[in-house]
């Protein structure tokens, strides 16, 4: 009978009452074992009482056991779960560097009074290029190593998030104040310096009488908030076909700190954006009056400002999704 306990793996509640009448019952195992009593001879009374009692003691806590186990499975009659028990830590994941950075951006334009719009990264011509001032054949567009989706020129993986610079004109009459966050796709080469697909985080602004003043004055403010009230900037004349003029703004390295490292090529600046006062003619490709209204327009790349915050020095970390390398990114803020 022991063995026989012994080799019951424990289910349903049919088989516990089978086992309890079998075992426990009015004329069950136990009880006869019991009755067998007055057949032994005196001397063997006491052993043989002793064993029994043993007995019907695993017999019993057998079945609280299983009566237990069933119950806790059983909705509404959960007894034997200890309700104070301290629960199990759950392992919380940690926030991609890409998203960190970005949420920093979009919070401090944020607070400038910038909303947040979005564009979709498959595009046709007129919104990545063409309404941007840049024609079919502008030589500009071979800055731009486009995907075209299907071979099919009118369609393309966005280059850049001044596409929804241009949607955001097209919808919406001045004033105009939004940050536009967005992954663009490039056909490169991928390698630690470059790859088919980063982020940038473009800006917009158009109103009356806003002035390259504003551009500096928002732009410097901006890189205070995210790298401390010490940064340096200077702007750079450049050219984008759709502002003008236009400047790149560089910031004094922050991860030599000026004596010269790999990231800055030993110069000490390191470029984090392109900007410039929107060109009236893209203005008037939406019917805004450039007369009236004047705008200005910068774009960055996120994973260049990421570079500088948290030193990763290979483009190509950021798709791996290695956890090793995402993990050290937990409290980040
Ligand atoms: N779109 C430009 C680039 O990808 C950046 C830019 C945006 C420049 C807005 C000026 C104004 O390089």
């Amino acid at each position: 009978y022991r063995q026989e306990i012994a080799a019951i793996v424990p289910n349903g509640a049919d088989s516990l009452e089978a086992y309890r009448i079998r075992f426990l019952g009015t004329k069950g195992i136990v009880k006869n074992l019991f009755t067998e009593m007055k057949n032994v001879p005196g001397d063997k009374k006491r052993e043989f009482g002793q064993i029994l009692n043993e007995f019907k003691q695993l017999a019993e806590s057998t079945y609280e056991n299983w009566k237990n186990r069933l119950d806790v499975g059983v909705a509404g009659q959960v007894k034997s779960i200890d309700l104070s028990l301290p629960g199990d830590a759950l392992p919380l994941g940690t926030h991609h560097p890409i998203t960190l950075v970005r949420d920093r951006i979009v919070h401090i334009f944020g607070r400038l009074g910038f909303s947040v719009a979005e564009g979709p990264e498959i595009e046709d011509d007129w919104h990545n290029f063409t309404a941007l001032n840049l024609p079919e054949n502008h030589p500009a567009r071979d800055m731009q190593d486009t995907f075209y989706i299907h071979q099919n020129p009118d369609w393309l993986l966005r280059t850049h998030t001044s596409s929804v610079q241009a949607r955001a004109m097209e919808r919406q009459k001045p004033p105009i104040r939004i940050i536009c966050p967005g992954r663009v796709y490039r056909n490169e080469t991928i390698s630690a310096r470059a790859h088919c697909f980063f982020h940038q985080t473009e800006g917009l602004y158009v109103d009356e009488n806003v002035s390259f003043a504003d551009l500096k004055q928002t732009l410097y403010f901006f890189v205070q908030e995210l790298f401390g009230k010490d940064v340096r900037i200077r702007f750079r004349p450049s050219y984008f076909p759709f502002t003008e003029p236009s400047a790149e703004m560089d910031i004094n390295c922050r991860i030599c700190g000026g004596s010269g490292c790999a990231v800055c090529k030993h110069t000490g600046w390191v470029e984090i954006l392109g900007s410039g006062m929107v060109h009236p003619k893209m203005l008037e490709n939406f019917g805004i009056d450039s007369n009236k209204y004047t705008g200005f327009a910068f774009g960055m790349g996120i994973e260049r400002i990421c570079q500088l915050q948290y030193r990763v020095n290979d483009l190509r970390l950021y798709s791996q999704n290695d956890v090793r390398f995402l993990k050290q990114f937990t409290g980040a803020v």
